[in-house]
């Protein structure tokens, strides 16, 4: 397999009992790559992340990362949930910590690390705040900042903007494709949002309704910083709205 692959699935599917979720899939995810996968609600894409992370087990088929089976000790995944969370009891700061601090990374390290993604996301002034004490947005940004401490070789996203509004998603967004661009981490995130994918996205996969298959697989090579109103933005996005005709 070429070293340039970071996450293959090959031939999955998945069944719940007699439900056929996802339907002999098969798609190869690059290094560094930012790939977003659309598709319909129910059609199984938080189902393919647990899969990844092992939550589930593939019905049939495999997925490689880097080459071989996943192994949650060796391969430093990093989830961000469809409803994400802090942990409220911990500030700003110690969030951002514990996913260091559980893989055993000294102290200094830690600190040095969490003010450097802080600093970031501009968080900086909030470090001692308590997550209640934060806008939603802010909120997200801890999360964000968590994931991106641990630097983690894959990071999976799931809808992490679908309760923001337009201009805050915007904001974190722009964000997040910085700290994808610096430290090279291979992104696969989820979202019914077809402007955000074409914002955000290398690669775009377009599901179908279950039994879930592959519709397209787009190449997105809109040059970065990219605007909505770019005509040639308009133009991607509605080649995929066109191919999303879930109805
Ligand atoms: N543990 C489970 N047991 C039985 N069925 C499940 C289980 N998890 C998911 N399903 C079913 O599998 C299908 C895919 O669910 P999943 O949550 O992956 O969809 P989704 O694409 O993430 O949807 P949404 O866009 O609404 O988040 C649904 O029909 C769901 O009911
Ligand atoms: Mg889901």
């Amino acid at each position: 397999m070429s070293d340039n692959i970071k996450v293959k699935v090959q031939n999955m599917t998945k069944r719940f009992g007699d439900l056929l979720v996802l339907d002999d899939i098969s798609f190869d995810v690059k290094k560094g790559e930012f790939l977003c996968i659309v598709g319909p609600t129910g059609c199984g894409k938080t189902t393919f992340l647990n899969c990844i992370t092992k939550l589930y087990e593939p019905s049939a088929g495999e997925i490689l990362i880097g080459g071989e089976p996943v192994n949650l000790k060796k391969h430093n995944i990093a989830y961000i949930f469809q409803e994400y969370s802090t942990m409220p009891w911990l500030t700003v700061e110690q969030n951002v910590a514990f996913g260091l601090e559980i893989k055993g990374i000294d102290k200094a390290t830690i600190k040095k690390e969490v003010a450097e993604v802080l600093e970031i996301v501009g968080l900086t002034a909030y470090r001692d705040y308590y997550p209640v004490e934060l806008s939603t947005s802010m909120v997200q940004r801890v999360v964000i900042a968590r994931a991106f401490a641990t630097k983690p070789e894959l990071l999976l996203m799931d809808e992490p903007y679908g309760q923001l509004d337009v201009e805050l998603r915007f904001k974190l967004e722009d964000e997040l494709i910085r700290l994808w661009k610096r430290t090279g981490t291979t992104v696969i995130f989820i979202t019914h949002n077809i402007e955000e994918a074409v914002y955000l996205s290398e690669n775009i996969l377009v599901l179908t309704n279950k039994p879930t298959t592959i519709k397209k697989k787009l190449e997105n090579t809109l040059p970065r910083p990219r605007s909505v109103v770019d005509p040639a933005f308009v133009k991607v996005r509605n080649e995929v709205t066109e191919l999303i005709k879930w109805w």
